[in-house]
This record gives C-alpha cells, sequence and structure tokens, in this order.
C-alpha cells in the first residue's frame, strides 16, 4: 500500500482489516509512503489513487491535479517494480493517467499499462441483464470502446443473450435513449447517490480486470490500453477502451468488427476526440 505520509495511520488500519479478513493467501501486508519502496519488484500495480471527482466535476476538471501524481508513479514503477509488471489505472481521468504513467515508465512496454474500463464493462452487462430477464452470465460479446467517461460507447451489436442476439431483444430507442447514457453516466449516478465516487463496484471491477489479464478468459472483457495506430483506426498513443480477450498474461484486441456503421462511427470519433483533447491538456506533461 501507497500513500501520502500523513495516510500512514490510516494504512496501518486498512492493513489491520485486511489481517481480520484472514485470507488464506495473504502471506504479508506492508505499507509505505515512499514510492520506491511501495513498487520495490511489484507484479501487479492498482493505482487507485488520484483526487476524486465530486458532486458537478468532470473528468476534465481532474486532469490538471491528477496528471501530476502520475509522472511520480511511472517513474518509480519503472525504476522498481519487476519488468513484468501488469498496471491498472483506475484514478481519473483514467486513461490519460495511464498515458502518462506509461510515458513515464519509458523502459517499460507501453502494454504492461491499461486504465479500467471494466467497471462501464460491468455496467452494460447488468443494464442489458435487468432489461431482458437473464443473468449477467448470460451474456456474452458485449464491450465497451474508447475514454472512461460519458463519451464511451457501450457496445452491445455483437452481444448475445443465451445465444440469441441483444439488438433483436430489445429495441433501439432502449439503447439510445436509455442504456447508453446510463452506462455513460452510472458514475455520476453513483456520486449523486452516495455523494461519493463509487468504491465498491469500482475494487470489484478492478479486480475482475487483473485476474482476467493474469489468468485468461475468452470471454470478451473490456480494457483501455495504448493504441498501436493500427487497429480500428484509433489514434496512435490513445489509451483507448476496446474489447479483448486474454490469454498467458497477455490481452488480444478482438478482430474483424464492424465500426463502419454512422452511429459507431460518431460515437467513436466522439470519444477520440475527447482523449485527444485531453492529451493535448496535458501534452506539456508529456515531454
Ligand atoms: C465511476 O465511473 O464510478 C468513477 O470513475 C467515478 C468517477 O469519478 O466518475
Amino acid at each position: 500500500m501507497l500513500d501520502l505520509p500523513q495516510a500512514e495511520e490510516v494504512m496501518k488500519g486498512v492493513q489491520a482489516e485486511l489481517h481480520d479478513c484472514a485470507f488464506p493467501l495473504l502471506d504479508e501486508v506492508t505499507y509505505s509512503s515512499s514510492l520506491a519502496t511501495a513498487f520495490k519488484d511489484a507484479d501487479y500495480c492498482f493505482l487507485i489513487g488520484a483526487k476524486p471527482r465530486t458532486k458537478g466535476m468532470e473528468r476534465a476538471d481532474l486532469l490538471k491535479d491528477n496528471g501530476k501524481i502520475f509522472i511520480d508513479t511511472g517513474k518509480a514503477i519503472n525504476d522498481h517494480a519487476k519488468r513484468t509488471v501488469k498496471t491498472i489505472v483506475v484514478g481519473n481521468p483514467a486513461n490519460t493517467n495511464c498515458l502518462i504513467a506509461s510515458h513515464y515508465a519509458k523502459d517499460l512496454p507501453k502494454e504492461n499499462f491499461t486504465a479500467m474500463t471494466r467497471l462501464d464493462h460491468n455496467r452494460a452487462l447488468t443494464q442489458l441483464a435487468l432489461k431482458t430477464g437473464s443473468r449477467v452470465t448470460d451474456i456474452k460479446q458485449l464491450c465497451v470502446w474508447g475514454n472512461h467517461s460519458p463519451t464511451m460507447y457501450p457496445d452491445i451489436r455483437n452481444a448475445t443473450v443465451k445465444g440469441k442476439g441483444a439488438t433483436g431483444l430489445v429495441d433501439k430507442k432502449w439503447i439510445n435513449d436509455e442504456f447508453t447514457p446510463r452506462v455513460q453516466q452510472r458514475g455520476a449516478e453513483i456520486i449523486n447517490l452516495r455523494k461519493l465516487s463509487s468504491a465498491a463496484s469500482a475494487g470489484s471491477a478492478a479486480i475482475d480486470h487483473m485476474r482476467d489479464w493474469v489468468l485468461g478468459s475468452n470471454e470478451w472483457q473490456s480494457i483501455s490500453f495504448y493504441s498501436d495506430g493500427k487497429t480500428y483506426g484509433i489514434p496512435e498513443g490513445l489509451i483507448f477502451s476496446m474489447p479483448v480477450t486474454t490469454k498467458n498474461g497477455k490481452y488480444e484486441v478482438v478482430k474483424g468488427l464492424n465500426l463502419d456503421d454512422e452511429d459507431s462511427k460518431m460515437r467513436i470519433k466522439k470519444t477520440v476526440d475527447e482523449l485527444l483533447g485531453e492529451r493535448q491538456a496535458v501534452e506539456h506533461l508529456l515531454k
């Protein structure tokens, strides 16, 4: 665990709670306010630390404050973690924070750095399951494209529910007027209800993300990762969510999907443009 020096007492409390869980696989819990100590030989890093969004704020408002945190984090992971380290960025704006961290982890492969859109994926699964009276495990091939923000594109065009095409089970109006905006705005909805940002669902999604990355899964997952500029026409260097499957500790994009219909083109462009704008806003940090 890593946090600011003033949070040592709190980390001690979290350590105590973890001990009290009696997890059979937990050998040791250490905490520190030193980046070097916290990231030493790390295999898996969950970067949840960032100033949280509060009511009325958009992710863009966070760019300035949180971007800087990820410079030092990226450098520390570069200098102290294992060369095979797997990193998930949860703190918002997650995609651009991830871009900054990976930029400063100069000696590590870009694919070691990801941002979380699994929470959006899970939200989309549940909304579709509720609508179709099914279970989340009945749903396959759903995905979320783009930024973890209200421009994300939750895509059920290829999804099946108990083997049947999802788009044949729900109408377009529901997809456009209810499903899509609900998933896109779910973070804000939770903040309105809890007066706090999502916590348990975000933690659970982060575990889903890392578990499937490490252990593999043939199910489609949504992971935001570094675009090589050759996949689905997404500009090089953006941290962009796409459908992937995972095997042997690696994720691989689901290929051959059609993004040529007008609606998809418009939605992809919107989220690409937003990420380009975010990147521009932190350009001075990417020297
Ligand atoms: C979420 O989607 O719940 C989180 O990213 C919270 C937030 O700050 O939007």
